[in-house]
């Protein structure tokens, strides 16, 4: 049985600075088979840290079609993720995982997808983003929703141009600058300024108030709460379904999510 704590060795190749807190980190396996072994689906994360240390879970962000190599994208929080900023290329970072169940993409083929990612919940959304890039499809377009307080938030900015080409990137920041050329309020504001598509499937990752004001828009929208998809983050220790850290009833989010559609899981307090 393979052992689901085993760490391996990842290379770092390359680091992004993204935003005023937040890096991109590029990682190869060092053992070319576990590299060659490697696959995830969007939403999925991995568990990344430095032995004698620790490890904090993180949504990988790369492709999926991307086999080469993996990208995580770290804000720096507290002791971990300060440390892993200290990192430089050619430093290497345990990873396990992938773990959980993420976005069911194959369900969600033949339907339009509207992408709705508050601050660092954004991360998630990048994969199916760069997975969309890859590989277009005749029968699906994207609409993606990126909400921040500030344009010192933004992810991923030096990657939009390229996005644009082919999906349609609405911004909101709540408090930016006076030379933010974007749309100005909360990420809810968006559905006043945009016509949302039909027959759409909804990807969302972010703060739990985001869910809570989002979710009342779809709803207003018809949309079905089993064609709502939410991402929860929870503390989490063992990222196997082992320690309970992370319950929302009797849920696990890192083995049964942490991606879990609306419906399953709208009826449980304290769940959003
Ligand atoms: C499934 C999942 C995916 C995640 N994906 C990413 C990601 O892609 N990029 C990223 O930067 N972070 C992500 N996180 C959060 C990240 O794991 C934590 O910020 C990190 O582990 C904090 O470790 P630390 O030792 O640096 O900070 P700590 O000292 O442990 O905490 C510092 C501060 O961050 C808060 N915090 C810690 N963990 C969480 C959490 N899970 N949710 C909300 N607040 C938390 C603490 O309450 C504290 O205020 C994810 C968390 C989960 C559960
Ligand atoms: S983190 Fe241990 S059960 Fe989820």
């Amino acid at each position: 049985m393979k052992n689901p704590y085993l760490t391996y060795p990842a290379k770092i190749l390359r680091i992004q600075k993204e935003s005023s807190d937040s890096n991109l980190y590029t990682l190869k396996f060092e053992d070319p088979k576990v590299q060659k072994a490697f696959r995830f689906n969007p939403g999925q994360f991995v568990v990344a840290g430095l032995v004698g240390f620790g490890e904090g879970p993180f949504d990988i962000c790369s492709s999926s079609l991307e086999t080469g190599s993996l990208e995580i994208c770290v804000r720096q929080a507290g002791a971990v993720t300060k440390r892993i900023h200290q990192l430089k290329i050619g430093d290497r970072l345990q990873i396990r995982g992938p773990y959980g169940h993420g976005f069911p993409m194959n369900k969600l083929a033949n339907r339009n997808l509207l992408l709705i990612g508050g601050g660092c919940g954004f991360v998630t959304m990048r994969t199916v983003i760069l997975d969309y890039l890859k590989k277009p499809s005749a029968k699906q377009k994207l609409q993606v929703f990126f909400g921040v307080t500030s344009e010192r938030d933004l992810l991923f900015a030096n990657e939009f141009d390229n996005w644009r080409k082919k999906i349609d990137l609405y911004l909101i920041a709540s408090k930016p600058s006076a030379a933010w050329p974007h749309q100005v309020g909360l990420i809810t504001n968006l559905f006043d300024k945009v016509k949302i598509m039909e027959k759409v499937g909804v990807l969302a990752c972010g703060p739990p108030i985001m869910y809570r004001f989002t979710l009342e828009r779809l709803k207003k929208l018809g949309i079905p709460d089993t064609d709502i998809y939410l991402s929860f983050e929870r503390r989490m220790d063992c990222a196997v379904g082992v320690c309970q850290h992370c319950a929302i009833g009797s849920f696990y989010v890192c083995k049964d999510g942490p991606v879990f559609s609306y419906d399953k899981i709208k009826d449980i307090p304290g769940a959003i």
